[in-house]
């Protein structure tokens, strides 16, 4: 009888840190930012700090152009991009939407669903969403903003 209860407590606890792994969070959110690298290329001031996350700036995106044969990409003002999305919305975006590089779209479609909405909620909860960042340029437009080209280095013959 002894044995029957503590599997069944066993169980239990087993039970309750599987769910902690499926919870739904701003603070699950804030960490699965981090560490899926959002804040690297949509946070201002983020990689040059050493990691420090300015409130004001979290996820507002960057001015900074990515130059490449697909022309000229801004990481988007993530406030602003799902200011009128609903959550379970969301979700359906996060899991189909296509970008072009650098953005890693293809890591966001992978993420469980759980993880999905905290991104949510934990990017709703940064406050205003601020201004949108300038609009992706075709190949041959000449930015107006600093960018960077990623472009393979020219090797000697
Ligand atoms: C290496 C830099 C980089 C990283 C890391 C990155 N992004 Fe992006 N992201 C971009 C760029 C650049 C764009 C704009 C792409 C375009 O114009 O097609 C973008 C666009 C987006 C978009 C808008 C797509 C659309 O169709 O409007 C979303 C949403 C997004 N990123 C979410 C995220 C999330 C969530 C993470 C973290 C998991 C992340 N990004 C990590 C650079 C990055």
């Amino acid at each position: 009888m002894k044995r029957v209860i503590i599997l069944a407590a066993l169980a239990a606890l087993a039970g309750s840190s599987a769910g902690l792994a499926q919870e739904v969070s701003v603070e699950r959110g804030r960490l699965v930012s981090i560490t899926s690298g959002c804040h690297d290329c949509h946070t201002a001031g983020y990689n040059e700090s050493g990691g420090k996350i300015d409130p004001e700036a979290a996820l507002k995106g960057v001015p900074l152009g990515w130059q490449g044969p697909w022309g000229t990409t801004y990481a988007v003002n993530l406030r602003d991009e799902i200011k009128d999305m609903d959550e379970d919305g969301f979700v359906e975006f996060a899991k189909t939407f296509d970008a072009k590089p650098p953005m890693p779209f293809y890591n966001v479609h992978a993420m469980p669903e759980s993880d999905l909405r905290s991104l949510y909620q934990y990017i709703k909860s940064l406050g205003e969403p601020g201004d949108p960042m300038p609009e992706a340029l075709p190949p041959g437009e000449a930015p107006k903003t600093p960018y960077i080209v990623m472009a393979p280095p020219m090797m000697p013959n």
